[in-house]
């Protein structure tokens, strides 16, 4: 970290990037955060309000607002959250065009002013954003990942809570495979209260909660008719940052690129990765069987499908 301060700049002023600038700062776990935006003036009202606030809530973090990546320059973690949302009936995969666009060009400016950064790209769809802000930085690919399996995860902790009629936290569950229709649930690998979850749940009723899960973005979509979810998106964003700012080396289920494990290589997959300093640390081969395994390898090959259409447009 540049002179022992906290950097984190997060790309995009709208739902998602805010709320994830607002826990930033909330719980102070950097010292400046850097929001930007391409409209005019966006971020910098949104910045003065979060900085307002500082005086109520305690914290010292100091939130900038700006249009102009001078701003963000040595950052330690950047955060894209720049894109286009769903709307209702639309699926993740049809902002691909346009998202693609733009996660190119802020990723170039990114890796301009940042070079030492470590991305965390949030926009949609996820797998193939990553992807692409890999290509573009040109960063070693360790320091390069999405945010989707924490998201995931947490949303099916509640659901598994709310049927279990147990606290949110006292379960543990881990998704991983694709942001989307391709989601890959655990349930051998899921505690309630540390029992395992299999004998607390018959099958039908797991995969209903599995199928919730991976549904669970376009429902929200549905209720809010435009725009997405933000609020548990940037919790999971900001966990990231946290782990990566204070080298916690705590596994998160991350889009993180394979070198072989589980039996995949060379394309960005939602696994268990160990967050830290120099960004994904190692990535954790859990015991799965024949079906976690090739639900896991299936979702691989789905990406890396749309992967290679994005890099012969790239050229
Ligand atoms: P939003 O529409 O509220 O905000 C997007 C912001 O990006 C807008 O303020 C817009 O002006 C800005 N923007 C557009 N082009 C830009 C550029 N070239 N440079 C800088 N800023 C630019 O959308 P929201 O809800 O914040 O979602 C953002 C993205 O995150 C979407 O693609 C959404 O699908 C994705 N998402 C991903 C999740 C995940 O689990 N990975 C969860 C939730 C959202
Ligand atoms: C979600 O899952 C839109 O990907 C976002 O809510």
């Amino acid at each position: 970290m540049a002179g022992g301060t906290r950097k984190v700049t997060v790309v995009g002023a709208g739902n998602v990037g805010s709320n994830t600038v607002r826990r930033i700062a909330e719980k102070d776990l950097a010292d400046e955060v850097v929001m930007i935006d391409i409209v005019e003036g966006l971020p910098q009202g949104l910045a003065l309000d979060i900085n307002q606030s500082a005086p109520v809530e305690g914290f010292s973090c100091h939130v900038t607002g700006t249009n102009d990546y001078a701003d963000t320059g040595e950052s330690d973690v950047c955060v894209i959250t720049a894109g286009l949302p769903r709307k209702p009936g639309m699926s993740r995969m049809d902002l691909l065009e346009k998202n693609s666009e733009i996660v190119g060009q802020v990723t170039e400016q990114l890796a301009k002013n940042s070079p030492e950064s470590t991305l965390i790209v949030v926009s949609n769809p996820l797998d193939e954003m990553t992807y692409l802000a890999a290509l573009v930085s040109d960063f070693p690919k360790e320091r390069v990942m999405g945010m989707a399996g924490v998201l995931d995860s947490s949303r099916l902790r509640y659901f598994i809570a709310q049927e279990l009629n147990v606290a949110p936290r006292a379960v543990e569950a881990m998704t991983l495979g694709s942001h989307g229709d391709q989601m890959v649930a655990l349930p051998r690998h899921a505690t309630v209260e540390g029992k395992p979850l299999p004998e607390l749940a018959d099958d039908a009723a797991l995969q209903k909660l599995f199928q919730r899960t991976r549904d669970a973005g376009a429902e929200i979509v549905g209720y809010l008719k435009k725009g997405s979810a933000f609020y548990a998106p940037s919790s999971s964003a900001a966990a990231m940052v946290n782990a990566i700012l204070e080298d916690t080396g705590d596994v998160f289920p991350t889009c993180a690129w394979t070198t072989g494990q589980y039996g995949v290589s060379d394309v960005y997959l939602g696994v268990p990765a160990r967050l830290g300093t120099d960004g994904v640390v190692d990535i954790v081969e859990l015991d799965l069987n024949e079906d976690e395994l090739s639900q896991l390898r299936e979702a691989a090959e789905a990406i890396r499908s749309k992967c290679e259409e994005l890099s012969t447009a790239q050229g």
